[in-house]
């Protein structure tokens, strides 16, 4: 890289709620730029069954990256690669947990880059000890009363405790 142009990354998603594996590759990302955008979907394929809307969700990303001036949390509408474009990102990141992500995340990447070539799609393992965690699992535990204070960070905790109380 010969220019002086602050390298930045989107990372999409759903983040329903957001989890500790999202946040362990948002802040493993910040090693590869200087600036990471953090960027929930309005039309995801989940968006039917959400269990918080998207303003309260980028509500509970800011304040869990709160301590991070270098991530920026936003929503976005239509498709991620416009989205990415506008941004002027360099690239788009997805974590990779295991094999089983691998296909999707490989159509993704492919569709995406068909869409528009100008960003390249990286992927990141999250930490080991998040490799089984999803934000679809943190919903349903959550909602049928068990612990899931060691997969979300205080804030989402207390938005879940809040919300299915
Ligand atoms: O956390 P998720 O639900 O796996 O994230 C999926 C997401 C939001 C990255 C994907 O649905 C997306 O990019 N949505 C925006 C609309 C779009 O560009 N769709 C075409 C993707 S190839």
């Amino acid at each position: 890289m010969t220019n002086s142009r602050p390298v930045v990354g989107v990372y999409p998603g759903s983040f329903d709620p957001v989890t500790r594996g999202h946040e362990d590759v948002a802040r493993r990302t910040l090693r590869v730029c200087d600036r990471l955008v953090v960027a929930v979907a309005e039309s995801s394929s989940q968006s039917k069954h959400h269990l918080f809307d998207v303003p309260e969700r980028l509500e509970i990303m800011r304040e869990v990256f709160a301590d991070e001036p270098r991530i920026e949390c936003v929503s976005f509408s239509g498709l991620l690669v416009d989205f990415a474009r506008t941004t002027g990102a360099r690239f788009i990141v997805r974590g990779l947990r295991a094999v089983a992500d691998f296909e999707y995340e490989f159509q993704m990447a492919q569709m995406n880059r068909e869409l528009y070539d100008g960003v390249e799609t990286i992927f990141l393992v999250p930490d080991l000890g998040y490799s089984f965690l999803s934000a679809s699992l943190v919903r349903e535990v959550a909602a049928l009363g068990g612990d899931v204070s060691s997969f979300v960070s205080p804030p989402v905790l207390e938005r879940l405790r809040r919300h299915l109380s």
